[in-house]
């Protein structure tokens, strides 16, 4: 009953805070709805500027902050109800004097990771590169370094794709309106008008101050660093009742901006901009196994699943739910098998390095992505007519004609497939060798009882020494 009433009162708080969030910004930024196109790129040309990323299927995110010092979740400052002061007490103390950013590049590489995206500013607002908009930055502290410029330079030098992460949400900015989950509206005790607290920690804020320094961070990140080939954008929380909309941050004028300062930038698609076609790249659904291919407006889109090991995106030395490596392997195939891509994250520690935990897992992607990774690059969803057996999933390479049956549930010495009479050959991927392949044979009568006409692939009995073996299949 309580619950009932404490939700309630959330809720009319909400709305009535959301109401005012909405009035100030249709003021600020008029009533129009956002064109459907914004840019004059086709639908073609999407496709070529974003092929490389399509066909790389896998990569990293850094998530690394102030709240790696905490170690207990990067919403820490939300969640605990911290205020700037108490917050600031990790500033002193941020001092990542292990980081080499090379040994993070060498690791994803190894990992098989084509593409990494650091987080530049997280909702935290503090920002991890030289900037001039703040003194609220990594150059500031003892660290000094810029660790934006030192990532990218690594990333890149081992031939990988770069991007930055870049956190709309600001709980440091003076001019940030409030809204549900800022950290001075959590933890209030029980009876507090949070809709008092919330109007009185918004006098004198004003979101378009706000907008002008957002805007010339993106600039700096878009221009000071060379070529960035993503631009990941966090978040329009619109679905929360307090939130904002993509017009308190101007949306279209922010992907507009970036994309005139790096017009081949990939760009995701949290700046809720989803009722327009293209002021998004790709969708972004977050911590979950797809079952399908997800679709916008009916058509199937390009996507990225985002991940952790553990649950948390900043380091959280005491989060134990860690995912193992088949389960890990099986998410990277299993998104690729519903023609998606995975950024599988990791959060380094204070001292700037990825801890055992992190290693073990991309050991794990790197000695089956060593001999596992053509199931996967350039890789989608198999054709029609191809529908994966028990316990397996299947990812299809469409220019070589070769169909990837990924192993979860290793099976019996025999893998059954009820299209084997389009297979010319199947070996194992990770050695090569043949598995011979049995056409359909039916038993009737006799000792053996009646069964069914059914082929497929002969396997051994000893399942390989692989955490999911893979069939390779040339059709
Ligand atoms: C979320 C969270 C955040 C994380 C991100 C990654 O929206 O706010 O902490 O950075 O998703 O996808």
């Amino acid at each position: 009953m309580r619950d009932m009433k404490d939700k309630n009162a959330l809720h009319t708080v909400a709305a009535a805070l959301g109401a005012a969030l909405l009035a100030a910004s249709a003021m600020a930024a008029g009533d129009a709805e956002p064109p459907r196109r914004i840019f004059a790129e086709t639908e073609a040309q999407r496709a070529q500027r974003i092929a490389w990323w399509t066909h790389d299927r896998f990569g990293m995110f850094i998530h690394f902050g102030l709240y790696a010092v905490p170690g207990r979740h990067e919403w820490v400052k939300s969640r605990e109800g911290m205020t700037d002061r108490e917050y600031d007490r990790y500033l002193p103390r941020f001092n990542p004097d292990l980081y080499d950013a090379r040994e993070w590049a060498r690791a994803a590489k190894a990992a098989g990771m084509k593409y990494a995206v650091l987080t530049a500013k997280h909702h935290e607002g503090f920002c991890m590169w030289d900037t001039k908009t703040t003194d609220y930055k990594i150059t500031s502290t003892k660290f000094g370094r810029d660790v934006v410029r030192e990532f990218l330079d690594a990333f890149r030098a081992e031939g990988l794709r770069v991007g930055l992460y870049y956190s709309i949400i600001d709980w440091r900015h003076p001019d940030f309106t409030v809204d549900r989950r800022y950290p001075a509206l959590q933890c209030l005790p029980l009876g507090t008008d949070v809709e008092a607290v919330a109007a009185k920690a918004n006098e004198g804020r004003d979101m378009a101050r706000y907008r002008k320094y957002m805007f010339a961070q993106v600039e700096e990140i878009l221009t000071k660093y060379g070529t960035i080939d993503i631009l990941w954008f966090d978040y329009v929380a619109k679905s929360e009742k307090l939130g904002k909309t993509w017009r308190d941050y101007d949306s279209v004028e922010l992907i507009k901006l970036a994309r005139r300062l790096q017009p081949k930038c990939i760009v995701d698609s949290r700046l809720d901009l989803m009722e327009t076609d293209d002021g998004w790249d790709f969708v972004t659904p977050e911590q979950v196994k797809a079952a399908e291919w997800p679709t916008v407006r009916g058509r199937r889109v390009p996507w990225e699943t985002c991940q952790t090991f553990s649950g948390s995106w900043g380091y959280n030395r005491d989060e134990a739910t860690w995912k193992s490596v088949p389960q890990l392997i099986e998410l990277l195939s299993e998104t690729v098998s519903k023609g998606g891509n995975l950024i599988m994250n990791v959060g380094p520690t204070a001292r700037g390095t990825f801890d055992v935990r992190a290693m073990d897992r991309l050991e794990g992607f790197a000695k089956w992505m060593r001999y596992n990774s053509r199931s996967i690059y350039g890789c989608t969803v198999a054709p029609e007519g191809f529908a994966a057996p028990n316990g397996t999933a299947l990812t299809y390479n469409p220019e070589a004609k070769t169909l990837y049956v990924h192993l979860y549930d290793y099976p019996m010495g025999f893998l059954p497939l009820d299209f084997i009479d389009k297979v010319q050959y199947a070996q194992f991927l990770h050695d090569g060798s043949e598995l011979l392949l049995r056409r359909p044979v039916a038993h009737s009568g006799g000792q053996s009882g009646d069964t069914k006409p059914v082929g497929g692939v002969s396997l051994p009995i000893l399942k390989p020494d692989v955490v999911v073996p893979v069939v390779e299949l040339f059709l």
